[in-house]
């Protein structure tokens, strides 16, 4: 991808699953890189430093004061933030009927409250520094279609996608694009502690006949669209949904 050597990227929920894998790629396309997540940052360090200059640090990003820690670590880090992979994200598969204040208030505190908090205050930084930068915020196919058992998880992807075009009509005259990734079924660790709980048989039934490509989607195929979308080479992409789910959405 164009314009990604020598970026200064900040990946939430970069310790696992797809934002490993963006912050990988991105190391890979001669990128800086600074990633968060709940666990797991010592070992992310660890595994990818060798492909170039990563830093990261433990933070709960529904927490306004540690999103403020984030971003001073962040920035001590990088000297300034480039490009905001707003990814951190948590699920529960869960009848309607049956989720709980408790459940619903902490998948949107991080899903949303979360994407606000960071998106934001990497927001005034970029305007603070004149950075013309680029954020990519996590939707999922789910923004799009109602899927059972996961009322909270949809909605609050939906309202991902609905703060990624106001971001992107308000922050388009600071030079700074935004955009949302959609992906669907990605083998991850997080579909992998929901899979535990189900018949190996549904799961494979679910892959052959809810996507037209057959299987779930890997890690480094959302990371190749993330590493599109924060590119050069979208320069002119604002304020769009770009969905990866191997032709899910496209059955009737
Ligand atoms: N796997 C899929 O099929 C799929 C599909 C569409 C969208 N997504 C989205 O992609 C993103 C990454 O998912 P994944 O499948 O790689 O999951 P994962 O469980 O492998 O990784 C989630 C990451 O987010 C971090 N995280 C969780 N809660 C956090 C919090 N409160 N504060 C900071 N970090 C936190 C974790 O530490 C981890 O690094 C999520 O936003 C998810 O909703 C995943």
């Amino acid at each position: 991808m164009r314009g990604l050597t020598g970026k200064n990227v900040l990946i939430t929920g970069g310790t696992s699953g797809i934002g490993a894998a963006a912050a990988r790629r991105f190391l890979e396309e001669g990128s800086r890189v600074f990633v968060c997540g709940l666990d797991g940052v010592g070992e992310t360090v660890e595994e990818l430093g060798a492909l170039g200059e990563i830093g990261g640090t433990v933070c709960d990003v529904s927490r306004e004061d540690e999103v403020a820690r984030l971003l001073a670590e962040a920035e001590s880090a990088l000297g300034g933030i480039d490009v905001l992979l707003n990814n951190a994200g948590t699920s529960r598969r869960e009848p309607f009927l049956e989720i709980t204040a408790g459940h619903w208030d902490t998948v949107i505190a991080v899903n949303l409250r979360g994407m606000f908090l960071v998106g934001q205050a990497v927001s005034r930084a970029m305007v603070a520094r004149g950075t013309r930068g680029s954020i990519v915020n996590m939707a999922s196919t789910n923004a799009l279609g109602g899927e059972a058992d996961y009322a909270h998880y949809n909605a609050s992807k939906g309202g991902v996608l609905q703060l990624t075009r106001t971001m992107a009509v308000e922050l388009g005259a600071h030079g700074i694009r935004v955009n949302a990734l959609c992906p669907g079924y990605i083998r991850t660790p997080l579909n992998a502690s929901i899979e535990a709980g189900l018949d190996p048989g549904f799961v494979a039934a679910y892959q052959r006949d809810h996507i037209p490509l057959g299987r779930a989607g890997r890690a480094e195929e959302v990371a190749a669209a993330y590493a599109f979308l924060a590119s050069d080479d979208a320069s002119f992409v604002h304020g769009a949904e770009l969905v990866i789910d191997g032709g899910q959405l496209a059955i009737m």
